[in-house]
């Protein structure tokens, strides 16, 4: 059994998220979609809605589960769960800037490889922070985002 992670904060999940895990899931036998909490991070969504949104989003592929990340290392959470390998979509050169010395470090820690995944062309322009600030000054965000998303956008700040 082949089993990949896709992790993040995913704050909110969008499209360009679910292409990513689609693509995954296509490629790994098993695709855990593990939601992060940093604690250095200010998050719009708390920890349960950003893992509700993806579940209700996610609910008819198969092969996908959503769980939270934990507290601790991402190579540890691998290493108990006995992943293959964190699958990330790149969208530039800044991403992997960004991703490369996490790739790096996790592979050292645990041996687990990261697999890049180059972005749809259609979704390069889309990150959660740039959605929520378009959708914040009131522009329209449906095309970026999964209905229950834009539910919860609409349905005003979160609790948390
Ligand atoms: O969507 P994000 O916020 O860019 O996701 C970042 C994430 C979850 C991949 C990263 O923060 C992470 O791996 N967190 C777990 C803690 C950890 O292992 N830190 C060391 C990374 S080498």
């Amino acid at each position: 059994m082949r089993r990949a992670v896709c992790p993040g904060s995913f704050d909110p999940i969008h499209n360009g998220h679910l292409e990513v895990i689609a693509r995954a899931a296509s490629l790994f036998d098993e695709v855990i979609v593990a939601v992060s909490t940093n604690y250095a991070k200010k998050y719009r969504f708390p920890l349960e809605d950003r893992i509700e949104m993806a579940k209700e989003t996610l609910a008819s592929l198969r092969g996908i589960v959503v769980e939270p990340v934990g507290e601790g290392l991402l190579a540890e959470y691998c290493r108990q769960r006995g992943v293959s390998a964190i699958v990330k979509g790149l969208r530039s050169s800044s991403d992997f800037d960004y991703e490369l010395p996490m790739a790096t470090m996790n592979r050292q820690l645990s041996g687990v490889e990261t697999v890049f995944l180059p972005a749809e062309s259609h979704y390069l322009h889309l990150s959660s922070t740039l959605i929520k600030e378009v959708f914040t000054l009131g522009g329209n965000v449906s095309e970026f985002v999964p209905r229950s998303v834009l539910k919860r956008l609409l349905a005003g700040p979160a609790s948390g």
